[in-house]
């Protein structure tokens, strides 16, 4: 195998290995993080630790998981899911009441089923389906479980953690009711096809990882997913610069709107 000098060869190698494409990840940041975890596995450099993750299916896991940071809570920045409560989900309501969800980078799955337990002040659970993806596998798996602890409940509603969560030995388990509203696939953001006719997508903390060039490609194609009329909920660091190049209309802060039709949406969005 020829020698891998740098981190540039490195990631090359890396996206032929796990097709995950590391240069459209601002470099900086995961540089830093992939550096610190071949000292931590006592590597040397990067040819080392590379033949390390090649041999070890277990390291690989590792190594994926580690770079792609999973952080999440339910209800995280609780003023906004207020906004998307109380203003966004009626509205897009009023003209379709069978929403298509999809949840992008959903990690271990607090914010698919926050948004389920939103939605059932809206409709029976039983109408109510979420598509929620991640890249990483060990997360789905996770999420699929629906354990957390304290920490990821901190924003949880009490009367919400009352009714669609139960306690075990310190830690507190998601029923099986808000479970069955969601489907989780894995999915990559940067080479998959993404769904289509969405009326709500919310993909938050994922974009700030990408470089300028790669959130451009996906701006366009979050837009193109959406439905005329469907919104896109980001994060809170994650306001869309110059949102109408992509053809959205900014109707609340961190919430984006594919126009219904040019004649009818004005600069609000009708929002
Ligand atoms: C910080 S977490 C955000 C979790 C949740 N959205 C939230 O805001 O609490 C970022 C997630 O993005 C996922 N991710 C990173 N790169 C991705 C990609 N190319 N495609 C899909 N998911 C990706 C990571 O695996 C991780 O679970």
């Amino acid at each position: 195998m020829p020698m891998i000098n740098d981190y540039n060869d490195f990631i090359k190698k890396v996206y032929d290995l796990t097709d995950i494409d590391l240069s459209m990840y601002k470099p900086r940041q995961m540089k830093r993080r992939i550096d610190s975890l071949i000292s931590k596995n006592n590597s040397s450099n990067y040819n080392e630790y590379y033949k390390k993750i090649t041999t070890d299916e277990n390291l690989l896991k590792e190594f994926i998981n580690y770079l792609t940071i999973n952080v999440s809570q339910f209800f995280r920045n609780p003023a906004q899911w207020d906004i998307l409560r109380s203003n966004i989900i009626p509205k897009i309501m009023e003209s379709n009441e069978n929403l298509k969800m999809w949840n992008a980078g959903c990690a271990t799955g607090e914010e698919p089923y926050s948004l389920v337990m939103t939605m059932a002040d809206f409709m029976p659970l039983t109408k109510i389906k979420v598509l929620a993806t991640d890249i990483d596998e060990e997360v789905l798996i996770k999420a699929k479980v629906g354990k957390y602890n304290d920490k990821s409940l901190e924003n949880l509603p009490k009367t919400l953690k009352n009714k669609y969560f139960y306690e075990k030995k310190g830690m507190y388990y998601i029923k099986n009711e808000i479970k069955d509203c969601v489907v989780f696939r894995k999915h990559n953001l940067l080479s998959d096809p993404y769904p289509s006719n969405c009326d709500l997508i919310i993909c938050r903390n994922v974009l700030i990882y990408f470089t300028e060039e790669a959130k451009d490609k996906l701006y366009k194609k979050f837009y193109n997913a959406l439905k005329p009329g469907g919104v896109f909920f980001v994060g809170s660091t994650e306001q869309i610069i110059f949102p109408r190049k992509y053809g959205f209309i900014p109707i609340r802060t961190f919430f984006y709107k594919r126009p219904d039709d040019k004649k009818k949406d004005g600069a609000d969005g009708g929002i």
